[in-house]
């Protein structure tokens, strides 16, 4: 269960008890798959921690989740990037957008002349695919965003990278392997008649398939690009803008995200982008595959360039995400843990409810005062969202 509001952290105490559990939950998220917190509550308790450093700069931990892509967790991988894996900045209503708007024009100084790309945020898992010659050499994990581990084995059971280009170009393709709904059914169908277990949701079984090496089954996943990079100093890709480098990839035979029932639109006012995000919306639930918001970018590379990318993400691309999903349920028990400082944290045991593929049992309370606040009592109804449920 998420609140919308959460009391600010009080103390340093607070501060450290929150940094613990946003670290343990990233490097579970990006381990197992399994996170005790849903998206939201990471969220939130970023949105907690963050607030907290920048009234104490003074008291920030070195380990802070905060700036850092994937909040950290993720030990450097086997390879080395090409260039950085970024993750993206958030907005999540049209006043935050104009927000990111506005920044985009002060570092810009000057009007968006080539538009913005909007397309969905698919929700699964990074990868980048090497091409050389034209041939797929190489799979390599997001990792820590510097390095990742290489998964190459997987190479010729991904819809959408074909292992041979129309073209003997070399480049790098960035973009989400998920499991579509019918993947998802499918790859749990043949995990049952090996005696393994079902993967909780289609995320977590497109990232445990990517890492596993010599299972005795093969679980079809799918492929979609978001970008792409040079590889080796060439110049293979179109300087000019996202689109066109998305267009050629998919010339040369690279499924992409334009190939989504969602689409890439390029549009040139805010406005429009607006009802881009709020068009591919109303078709998620509709779609088959898990999408959890819709990144907006802007289109011409010199652009991009020119307004230029943070230490953890760039500045000229945000993901604004959609609104979480309701799922109704009961609150059964509340468990307590005692933090390392002492405080007590209250975790509540819900019946069973199914969001996105995962079946949800336990969500965080944020505190007793928070309890007190809302007046939970045993057997009530509780509210829990995700910001990765597609459809209700
Ligand atoms: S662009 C430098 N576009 O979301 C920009 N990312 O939170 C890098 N994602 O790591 C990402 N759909 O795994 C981009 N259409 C899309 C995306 C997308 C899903 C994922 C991607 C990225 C994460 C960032």
């Amino acid at each position: 269960m998420t609140t919308t509001t959460a009391p600010a952290l009080a103390d340093r105490d607070e501060y450290a008890d929150a940094i613990g559990a946003a670290l343990r939950a990233s490097a579970a998220y990006y381990g197992s798959g399994e996170s005790a917190l849903d998206d939201a509550s990471f969220d939130l308790l970023l949105g907690l921690i963050k607030a907290y450093e920048e009234r104490y700069p003074e008291h920030t931990d070195p380990a802070t989740p905060t700036g850092k892509v994937a909040g950290g967790a993720v030990p450097a991988g086997d390879v080395a990037h090409t260039a950085a894996m970024l993750s993206l900045g958030n907005v999540f209503s049209p006043q935050d957008l104009l927000d990111w708007e506005a920044s985009v024009l002060r570092r810009l100084g000057a009007p968006v002349m080539g538009g913005y790309a909007v397309e969905p945020k698919l929700d699964g898992a990074s990868l980048a695919a090497r091409y050389r010659g034209g041939r797929l050499v190489q799979l390599v994990t997001r990792g820590n965003g510097t390095g990742g581990e290489d998964v190459s084995h997987a190479i010729g059971t991904i819809a959408g990278l074909p292992r041979e280009l129309a073209t003997d170009a070399s480049f790098e393709v960035r973009g989400e392997v998920l499991l579509t709904a019918e993947q998802f059914e499918r790859a749990n169908a043949i995990r049952a008649e090996h005696g393994a277990g079902p993967f909780s949701n289609p995320r977590n079984g497109a990232a445990g398939t990517l890492r596993a090496k010599g299972r005795p089954y093969t679980v079809e996943m799918t492929f979609w690009a978001f970008g792409a990079v040079e590889l080796d100093g060439g110049s293979a890709l179109p300087g000019t803008s996202h689109s066109e480098v998305m267009a050629h990839v998919a010339r040369a035979g690279v499924q992409t995200a334009a190939a989504t029932p969602a689409g890439l639109a390029v549009v040139a006012t805010l406005a429009e982008v607006q009802e881009q995000v709020d068009r591919i919306a109303a078709l998620r639930a509709g779609l088959p595959f898990g999408i959890d918001g819709v990144v907006v970018k802007l289109d011409a590379l010199a652009e991009q360039t020119a307004v230029g990318t943070g230490s953890r993400h760039p500045h000229w691309a945000t993901a604004y995400k959609l609104p979480a999903v309701e799922r109704r349920t009961r609150l059964l028990d509340v468990t307590w843990s005692v933090g390392r400082t002492g405080v007590l944290a209250p975790t509540a045991v819900l019946e069973p409810v199914e969001i996105d593929g995962s079946v949800v049992r336990h969500a965080t309370l944020h505190n007793p005062a928070d309890i007190e606040r809302r007046g939970l009592r045993l057997g009530d109804t509780v509210i829990n969202r995700s910001h990765t449920a597609s459809g209700t």
